[in-house]
């Protein structure tokens, strides 16, 4: 605390991101990054932006990368902005779009920069929790005569749970808050089988807005790329915002690798297929061991040992050079999110869990 900070720097509590830590050799399964790497066709890309063009400013509109994301999606550009990862998209809409006079809904458990975004903006909001089972209950977010949301936030799949909620309960969702935009953070969707994002909606719906990123898929990770899909009504408002913010939020090499990483859909294809071939496998060892694992549409995985302490299993992987992502929170602190690496790492992960499990 200094003397100098703020009220409001006083009182934030920050997101913590998962570690990156410095050393060789480690099995780093903590931050949901893609083990395959980015699309060749979209390295080229970088390399190639790499030139004496890095002297003038990039694209403030980002239109080369909105008309590729258009045409991908079967949207206008206009109905898509585009940030410095979704974590700024995210920001942009929370205080461009879900703060009102009553509070916003998000679940009980559920990706925590939310709640550091209500912090910052001064957004008051309400956890309602999952079910028992980590699900969310469609009917928990319809609103009541004299009890309605400001506006509704929820990752699809969610996180860290990696829950999927079908594409007929969102609707659901959408279609009986007509005055209420609803954000479905869509950050691992493309990990879903089949593939069931809620974009097609937006065309049908107003207040729907679906916020995707090139970290995980895409393995973009380190170049910052994130995007919204909406009426273009809800994306004017974030142009607003971003352009009250940072006009220049995508540099020029992140444009040229997002566009051609676009372009590349069957790399991006092959590589979540990877992915979710590796995490049937793993899921079925780690149940073997006697894990319960929730069914995931994701690139991670949220399970549980009935006999042994979430931290402690976590402790006990560090031990052996293994990160996993423990959550010191109420109701998931048995639980480990542990990212699907290459099979290698997998079948690493789990001789260690064998061997911590087994005694
Ligand atoms: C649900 C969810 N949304 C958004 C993000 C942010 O992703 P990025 O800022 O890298 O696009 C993450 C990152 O882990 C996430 O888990």
């Amino acid at each position: 605390m200094s003397r100098y900070w703020s009220t409001v720097t006083r009182a934030l509590s920050p997101y913590v991101p998962g570690e990156q830590p410095k050393l060789d050799r480690l099995i780093k399964l903590n931050t949901n990054e893609n083990p395959y790497g980015p699309s060749p066709q979209a390295l080229a890309a970088i390399r190639a932006a790499a030139a004496d063009s890095l002297r003038l400013y990039p694209d403030p509109n980002a239109d080369a990368l909105k008309a590729v994301l258009a045409r991908h999606y079967g949207v206008s550009a206009a109905q898509v902005f585009v940030g410095n990862g979704s974590d700024e998209v995210l920001a942009h809409a929370f205080i461009g779009l879900l703060k009102h006079e009553q509070p916003l809904w998000m679940p009980d458990i559920t990706y925590s920069f939310y709640p550091v975004y209500c912090g910052l903006y001064g957004i008051e909001y309400r956890q309602i929790p999952l079910a028992a089972d980590f699900t969310l209950r469609v009917e928990d977010y319809l609103p009541r005569q004299d009890d309605r949301p400001g506006a509704i936030i929820f990752p699809n799949p969610n996180a860290p749970t990696g829950c999927l909620l079908p594409l007929d309960a969102i609707e659901r969702i959408v279609a009986a808050n007509p005055d209420a935009v609803v954000l479905v953070d869509e950050a691992y969707i493309d990990f879903a089988e089949p593939p069931s994002s809620a974009v097609p909606l937006v065309s049908r719906y107003p207040n729907l807005l679906v916020v995707h990123t090139f970290s995980k898929s895409r393995a973009l990770a380190g170049l910052r790329v994130g995007f919204a899909i909406g009426h273009p009504d809800l994306i004017a408002g974030l142009e607003r915002i971003k352009n009250s913010f940072n006009s220049y939020p995508l540099d020029r090499l992140a444009l040229a690798g997002a566009v051609a990483a676009i372009e590349d859909d069957a790399y991006l294809q092959a590589s979540c297929r990877k992915v979710i071939a590796t995490r049937t496998r793993l899921s079925a060892r780690l149940t073997a061991l006697g894990f319960e694992v929730l069914p995931s549409a994701a690139n991670f995985i949220f399970a549980r040992h009935p006999r042994h302490d979430g931290a402690a299993l976590a402790a006990a992987l560090r031990q052996r050079a293994i990160i996993v992502r423990h959550f010191n929170k109420a109701r998931i602190d048995p639980f480990l999110r542990i990212t699907i690496g290459t099979d290698e790492e997998c079948a690493a992960l789990v001789e260690a869990l064998e061997e911590i499990v087994r005694g």
